[in-house]
């Protein structure tokens, strides 16, 4: 019964989330990317990636739109499904997007279409307290989750613009408390956004399950990135942390080989890419 799951990667198992709790256990860095493509998601693999996330990012970087808004369910189902077509090894999270997940029976209709007919391992919503209904109820139907709190790009409109989070004390221990309110409701990994190191490093030692970062410092379990962003396709202004791995590679095989060397290192982030 079990065979497929095992055949994938008969010498390098699939990662799953046990595997991301005992990387967590042994304070061994976990490599995450987002992906749009087969393609891409073949080469991500290869070098090692642990976690892939089809990302409502794509509204940005493959539709060209100047928010994640307008993503439709629909549209995540698409390029999950491409995704997961040259994933071996590495974690599937697909992003439920704007307005996907207004009511517990809503999100999860929309998260069990990712995971059928998209092959997500996992789903990720924005969410703070009042998501925790809606994450105690899917993880009550064995749905995994990851709870991404700090800047949530789909309330853009809402904060009035892609901004640090966390900075104030208050809302700094909001976010903690948030953080641990999730992981009691079910949540299975959290993913931070854009906020100060501190916060970063608090809310990983406060829970138990991975605390996946992105612009949330180093005292993290994981860092995730844009695909486009470190390949230097983004053109313009880039967040401060993003990092370009293209320079000194000369394939984005290379690029995307030195950026897992460099979470696992841990020379990714450098101080400058960090917010305090
Ligand atoms: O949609 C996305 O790609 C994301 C990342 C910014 C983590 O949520």
């Amino acid at each position: 019964m079990y065979t497929q799951l095992q055949q994938r990667g008969m010498a390098e198992p699939p990662v799953n989330i046990a595997t991301l709790r005992s990387m967590k256990g042994k304070a061994e860095p976990i490599a995450c990317l987002t992906a749009y493509d087969a393609s891409y998601a073949m080469l991500i693999d290869s070098v090692g990636t642990d976690l892939v996330l089809v990302g409502d990012s794509l509204g940005m970087v493959i539709q060209g739109h100047d928010t994640t808004v307008p993503v439709t369910v629909d549209d995540i189902i698409y390029h999950t499904r491409n995704v997961a077509r040259g994933l071996r090894r590495a974690f599937l999270v697909a992003d439920m997007p704007f307005m996907s997940y207004r009511n517990s029976d809503q999100a999860l209709e929309n998260a069990v279409a990712l995971m059928q007919e998209g092959g997500a391992m996992m789903i990720k919503l924005e969410g703070g307290d009042s998501q925790i209904d809606i994450v105690e109820y899917l993880a009550r139907h064995d749905i995994p989750i990851c709870a991404h709190l700090g800047l949530k790009p789909q309330s853009v409109h809402k904060i009035g613009g892609f901004k640090v989070q966390g900075r104030d004390p208050e809302q700094a221990k909001h976010m903690i408390d948030s953080a641990k309110r999730l992981q009691n409701a079910g949540a299975d990994i959290v993913l931070l956004e854009c906020v100060p190191n501190e916060v970063g490093a608090a809310v990983t030692k406060s829970l138990e399950v991975p605390v996946i970062g992105i612009g949330a410092g180093p005292d993290v379990d994981g860092q995730i990135l844009v695909l486009y962003d470190i390949l230097d396709i983004t053109i313009g202004r880039t967040p401060r942390f993003v990092r370009n791995f293209m320079p000194g590679h000369n394939s984005p095989g290379e690029a995307l080989h030195a950026y897992v060397s460099a979470v696992k290192d841990r020379s990714y982030p450098a101080p400058e890419h960090c917010f305090s």
